[in-house]
């Protein structure tokens, strides 16, 4: 578990898959996120929440707080251990929870994790152009831009762009961990 202020990101657990079901299947938060849109089967959850121990290249944590309200998740994924480098993914399902600085706690929880115990050396995310309040969470946690893919996405009869934001382990220590 790694614990923040208000918050604690647990391993994804089974017990945790119901509410999952319901959320890989709200149609405005598979907008945000850019979550394939088919609907998903209970089986389906099941059998990816099955393969998802043995996979070293995938890690999700469901956020709860301290009180134990389970808001959302958040994950490393595309781990590559050799380069040290992974994407980040976050969501809050519930519009409440949002606005509160939750999800900029739960991100500043893992990239920390990330850098110091995973001693990963960069991470970053790929944020649809619309999503104000994601770009708005990632540059809060020192992420940068680094570059746009031009219509990488599709939804609603659209293309969108897909805008990249990084961080690397060296910058984030240098404004958390500075030594004087
Ligand atoms: C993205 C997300 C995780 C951010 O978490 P959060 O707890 O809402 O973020 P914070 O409270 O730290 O706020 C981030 C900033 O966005 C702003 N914001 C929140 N909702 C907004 C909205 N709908 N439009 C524009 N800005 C918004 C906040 O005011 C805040 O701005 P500030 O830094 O100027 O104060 C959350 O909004 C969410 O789950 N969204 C839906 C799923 C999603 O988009 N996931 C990201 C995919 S890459």
């Amino acid at each position: 578990m790694i614990s923040t202020p208000r918050l604690h990101l647990w391993s994804l657990e089974r017990h945790d898959l119901m509410k999952n079901y319901h959320w890989a299947n709200q149609r405005q938060l598979i907008r945000w996120t850019g979550m394939h849109p088919f609907p998903k089967t209970a089986g389906e959850l099941e059998r990816w929440y099955d393969g998802l121990s043995s996979r070293q290249d995938m890690k999700i944590f469901a956020i709860k707080t301290k009180e134990g309200e389970y808001l959302g998740n958040i994950e490393l994924r595309d781990i590559d251990h050799l380069v040290g480098r992974a994407e980040m993914g976050i969501f809050l399902a519930d519009p409440e929870s949002r606005g509160q600085g939750y999800g900029r706690e739960a991100l500043r929880g893992l990239v920390e994790f990330s850098f110091g115990d995973l001693r990963l050396h960069r991470l970053y995310a790929r944020i649809l152009e619309h999503n104000q309040a994601a770009q708005k969470a990632f540059l809060a946690c020192d992420f940068e831009i680094e570059g746009r893919e031009r219509q990488a996405h599709y939804d609603q009869w659209r293309h969108w762009d897909v805008l990249c934001y990084g961080l690397l382990a060296p910058e984030w220590k240098e404004k958390h961990h500075a030594t004087h």
